[in-house]
C-alpha cells in the first residue's frame, strides 16, 4: 500500500498561529487579535469583529485577518487611536465555590468559574483575556488567582518554581501523625511519586496539606493512598497569598503580592528556575 508522503513544511498554512514549540525560549510573535486582547484593548472576540471590519491598523496599514502575525515593536491602532501594548500584569484571586468547572480561557460554557467572575468585571479589567492559573476540580472550593499574562500562568504552576499551595482537606477516617507521615516523605501514585508536603492535623477529620506540585488530583490521591479519602477539599493559599474574600467574589493583588506573594519578577521569571 502506497504511503502518504509526511506533510511538507511549505504546505503549512499561514494564517495558523505558531506552534508553542517553534517560539520555545524566544520571544513569541502575536497574532493580530490576540495581540489586542493582550494588551487589554477589547476582548478577543470583539477585536476579531473589530480588524474584520477594517478598524485596526498595523504599521499603519489596515490589516483585515485576525491572525496575521504581529512583528515586535508593531504600532497597532484601533479607529485611529494607538494601543499600548507594554500591559502590567494584573492577578485577580478569586474565591471559587463548589460545582463550577475551571474551565480554559475561550471554553465559557454554563457552569464554569468564567461565568460567575467575568461578569462581576469592572470596565477596566474586562477587557483582557483571563487566564486561570491551574485548576480546581469542580467540587474544589478556594482560591484560583487568573491572569492576563501567560508567563505568570507558566511560573505558578511549574514545580520548578516550587510554590506551595495550601489545602485543607475534610476526610473520611481518623487522621493521625501516623498515617499522615507518609506524605511527609512522599508517596508513590500511579504517575510518579510524590515531592515531600507539608502536613498539618487540625483535628481529626481536617488535614492541612501544602504541595509544591499540580497533578491531576493530586491531593485526593495523596490523602487517599494514605487511607484518608477526602470528603471536600479547599485551597487556602498559593505561595503568599491567602485567600481572604468572600465566596464566588474576587479581588485584585497589588503589585508586591505579585512579585513577592507569588515570587514572580516579569518576563522570563519562569525560566530563571530551571527552565531552560
Ligand atoms: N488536588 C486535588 O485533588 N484537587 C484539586 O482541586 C486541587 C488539588
Amino acid at each position: 500500500m502506497a504511503r502518504k508522503p509526511p506533510p511538507r513544511r511549505s504546505s503549512a498554512p499561514q494564517d495558523k498561529p505558531p506552534s508553542r514549540s517553534r517560539w520555545e525560549g524566544k520571544a513569541k510573535p502575536d497574532w493580530l487579535s490576540r495581540a489586542l486582547a493582550r494588551a487589554g484593548a477589547m476582548p478577543l472576540h470583539e477585536a476579531e469583529e473589530a480588524i474584520k471590519s477594517g478598524r485596526v491598523t498595523l504599521n499603519g496599514r489596515v490589516v483585515q485577518q485576525p491572525l496575521a502575525p504581529v512583528p515586535e515593536g508593531a504600532v497597532l491602532r484601533v479607529d485611529g487611536v494607538p494601543i499600548q501594548r507594554e500591559v502590567e500584569t494584573r492577578v485577580l484571586a478569586f474565591h471559587k465555590p463548589a460545582d463550577l468547572l475551571t474551565s480554559t480561557v475561550g471554553q465559557h460554557g454554563t457552569g464554569t468559574v468564567y461565568e460567575v467572575l467575568l461578569p462581576q468585571l469592572p470596565d477596566e479589567l474586562s477587557r483582557y483575556t483571563w487566564h486561570a492559573i491551574g485548576r480546581l476540580d469542580r467540587g474544589t472550593t478556594g482560591l484560583l488567582l487568573f491572569t492576563n499574562d501567560e508567563k505568570l500562568v507558566a511560573h505558578v504552576t511549574s514545580p520548578e518554581t516550587h510554590l506551595p499551595k495550601r489545602y485543607v482537606a475534610t476526610v473520611q477516617g481518623t487522621a493521625d501523625e501516623e498515617k499522615v507521615e507518609p506524605l511527609r516523605r512522599g508517596v508513590l501514585l500511579e504517575d510518579g511519586p510524590t515531592r515531600p508536603a507539608k502536613v498539618k492535623i487540625r483535628d481529626a477529620h481536617t488535614v492541612e496539606v501544602s504541595i509544591t506540585e499540580g497533578r491531576h488530583h493530586q491531593v485526593k490521591r495523596m490523602l487517599g493512598a494514605v487511607g484518608l479519602p477526602v470528603r471536600a477539599l479547599h485551597r487556602e493559599a498559593v505561595g503568599e497569598v491567602v485567600l481572604d474574600v468572600p465566596e464566588g467574589t474576587f479581588r485584585l493583588l497589588t503589585p508586591e503580592e505579585i512579585s513577592q506573594g507569588l515570587r514572580f519578577s516579569g518576563a522570563g521569571a519562569e525560566r530563571t528556575h530551571g527552565q531552560h
